[in-house]
This record gives C-alpha cells, sequence and structure tokens, in this order.
C-alpha cells in the first residue's frame, strides 16, 4: 500500500486528501517540484515529515494553502505582504512572516521559530488538494534531506515511497526548481532563497530586496545548508569540456565537449527550459560508472541564479 502512484484525478486527490486529514503523509505535484505534504495543525503528522525526510527539526517546513484568505488565518499581513501575495499568488513565491498566536499551526513546522512560511500553489492538483484537504498543509519537496528535489512521481516513489501513503501523479512538474523564499518579517525584504520567481521580477513589482549572498558556508535561512540538493557523485562547476570519466551537464549552442556522456540543460541557453531539467539530469547523470558530473557555466541573471544557488550548494563538500 505504501508509496502507491496514483493518477492525480478526482478520486486520487479525494484519497490524498482522506489521508491528510487522517494525519498521513500525501506526495503531491506543485508547480515547482513535488511536496510531501501532512496536516500543518498535526503535530504528529509533521514530526512524521521530519522523521520520512531524515530532515534536521532546526529548519522548518513551508505551509501551503489554497488562497490569502487562507494564508491571512495563519500569518500576520500588512499592506506590503499583501501587494506582494496579490502579485505572485497563486505561484512560485514563498512568504516569511510573522505567524499568529492563535494559526494553530504546529510549532515543529516553523521549527520554533515565531514565523511561519507560506505558499499558495499554482499548480491545479496542489490547489485542488488543500482545498479537498480543508486544512494548512506543511509540504517540503518529497526528497531525503540534502538530496536533489524531485519532479517527477517516480522520482518521490524511488527515495520515499515507503514513507508516505500515496503520491499524486500529475506528471512532471512545469518549473523544476523550488519557490523563492521572501522574507517580510523584518525591514528590507530578503530573498532568502532564489527562486522560481526571479529577484528581478520581485525587485521590479515590490521596490528593493536585499538578496542573501548565497554563501553556502553562511547559512541565513535555516534550510539553506552548505550541502543540499545533491547528488552522490561529486560536481565540477564552471567546467568548460569533461574531463575522461566524466559526465557533463552542458548549457548553450555547441558540441558536448569533450563527453560522450552529455545532457543538455538547453540548447538554446533558454534558462526556464535549464531549470525545468536541472534536477531529473542531475539524477540521471549520477550513475557509478562516471567519477564526476562537471557542470557548464550558466548565467547568473534571471532564473540562473537560483539554478546557480542549487549548483553550489549540490557540489559544496558533504557533511561526515
Ligand atoms: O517550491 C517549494 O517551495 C517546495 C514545494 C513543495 O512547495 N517546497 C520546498 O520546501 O522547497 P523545503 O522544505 O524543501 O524548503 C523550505 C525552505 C527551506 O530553505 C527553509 O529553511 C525555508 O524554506 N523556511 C521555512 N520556514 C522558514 C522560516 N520561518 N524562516 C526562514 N526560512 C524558512
Ligand atoms: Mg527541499
Amino acid at each position: 500500500m505504501a508509496g502507491r502512484i496514483v493518477p492525480a484525478t478526482e478520486t486520487g486527490i479525494a484519497e490524498a486528501a482522506r489521508l491528510v486529514r487522517g494525519g498521513e503523509l500525501a506526495a503531491f505535484p506543485t508547480e515547482t517540484v513535488y511536496g510531501l505534504g501532512g496536516d500543518a495543525t498535526d503535530e504528529r503528522a509533521v514530526a512524521r515529515i521530519f522523521e520520512a525526510k531524515g530532515r534536521p527539526r532546526f529548519n522548518p517546513l513551508i505551509v501551503h494553502v489554497p488562497d490569502l484568505a487562507a494564508a491571512e488565518r495563519l500569518a500576520l499581513f500588512d499592506d506590503r505582504a499583501r501587494a506582494a501575495a496579490r502579485q505572485f499568488w497563486p505561484g512560485p513565491l514563498t512568504l516569511v512572516l510573522k505567524r499568529r498566536a492563535e494559526s494553530g499551526l504546529s510549532l515543529l513546522a516553523s521549527a520554533g521559530l515565531d514565523t511561519v512560511a507560506l505558499r499558495v500553489p499554482a499548480h491545479p492538483v496542489a490547489q485542488a488538494l488543500l482545498r479537498a484537504a480543508g486544512r494548512p498543509v506543511a509540504a517540503p519537496s518529497a526528497n531525503r534531506s540534502g538530496r536533489v528535489s524531485p519532479t517527477t512521481a517516480a522520482h518521490v516513489a524511488a527515495e520515499l515511497g515507503d514513507r508516505t501513503a500515496v503520491i499524486l501523479d500529475g506528471g512532471p512538474t512545469q518549473i523544476g526548481l523550488e519557490s523563492a523564499v521572501l522574507d517580510l518579517s523584518g525591514g528590507t525584504p530578503i530573498l532568502l532563497r532564489p527562486g522560481g520567481v526571479t529577484l528581478e521580477e520581485l525587485a521590479a513589482r515590490l521596490g528593493p530586496v536585499a538578496a542573501v549572498e548565497t554563501d553556502p558556508a553562511a547559512p541565513r535561512s535555516p534550510g539553506q545548508l552548505a550541502s543540499h540538493y545533491a547528488p552522490a557523485l561529486p560536481l565540477r562547476l564552471n567546467a568548460t569540456e569533461a574531463r575522461p570519466g566524466e559526465a557533463l551537464l552542458a548549457f548553450g549552442g555547441g558540441r558536448a565537449p569533450g563527453s560522450a556522456a552529455a545532457m543538455w540543460l538547453s540548447r538554446d541557453g533558454d534558462l526556464a527550459e535549464a531549470a525545468a531539467n536541472l534536477f531529473a539530469m542531475l539524477r540521471a547523470l549520477d550513475q557509478p560508472e562516471f567519477s564526476a558530473i562537471a557542470v557548464m557555466p550558466i548565467p547568473e541573471r534571471g532564473l540562473g541564479r537560483a539554478i546557480n544557488d542549487r549548483l553550489r550548494r549540490a557540489a559544496a563538500p558533504r557533511p561526515g
């Protein structure tokens, strides 16, 4: 029974919602990556999420709701937060806000902080699940902690299949990278994690946004640990060609320099296409026959910032 992949039909969604209401976990697609969902008001369900992922308990979860009205019941929105929500929800933006004392949310979900991360996903399956569940759903990406995020139901089954009651299959996710995490709990808005909404888009609509140094050695958000999104093989960044034994993750036109085993993030240099391909290609190239994955340079603009953030963490020294 555990980890059954079911099509995201009305029946499948209703079943997943029933399981969530009963304190079980259900994996589901969003427009960014697949999430591992549990009732955010149920301390035991949230504890199960941490356990399933092997996630450190100081790293808080994103709470998903169907709309702004539901979000306003959980956190304090000022005009600035409401403007951000109106501009970017539903969509790949997570807002960190002061949580309401009477929110009813599990304390573990926000790891004991007085803030909570809220997101209104745009994916129709996620929307339908949230409405059917009728309660906020805590959902980190549905991968083991520190590993590559899942963009298909099969990725979830491979890593967490025995840890989740059901996996709703909505096909490959469209964006392929996690939401941008924007902290609006203090003075200047701070982009804690670059993601599906770009820094440029945020600044154009909201005014000045401080981008946290994406220095993996100095995490600002509890989740921005040095090593993350990591395949088993080492990564070698800004490669101009593959060395003998390496697989190559290529970007842009031309012939794959030096490697028989190459996959293209995007041949046209399209950053949205590259983002959508990134995690699936890292998984596909992560084979013991190679010594490393060499990755060609990606421009540091638009979605390229989020891609480079994930690549730097995937390449960072591993703990232990
Ligand atoms: O696209 C996404 O955001 C996906 C889908 C499933 O919605 N979810 C996701 O969740 O990526 P997760 O748990 O893998 O990443 C949550 C990020 C972490 O970096 C965490 O530290 C940060 O959000 N976060 C959560 N609550 C926070 C808080 N109260 N303050 C600061 N950062 C927070
Ligand atoms: Mg994650």
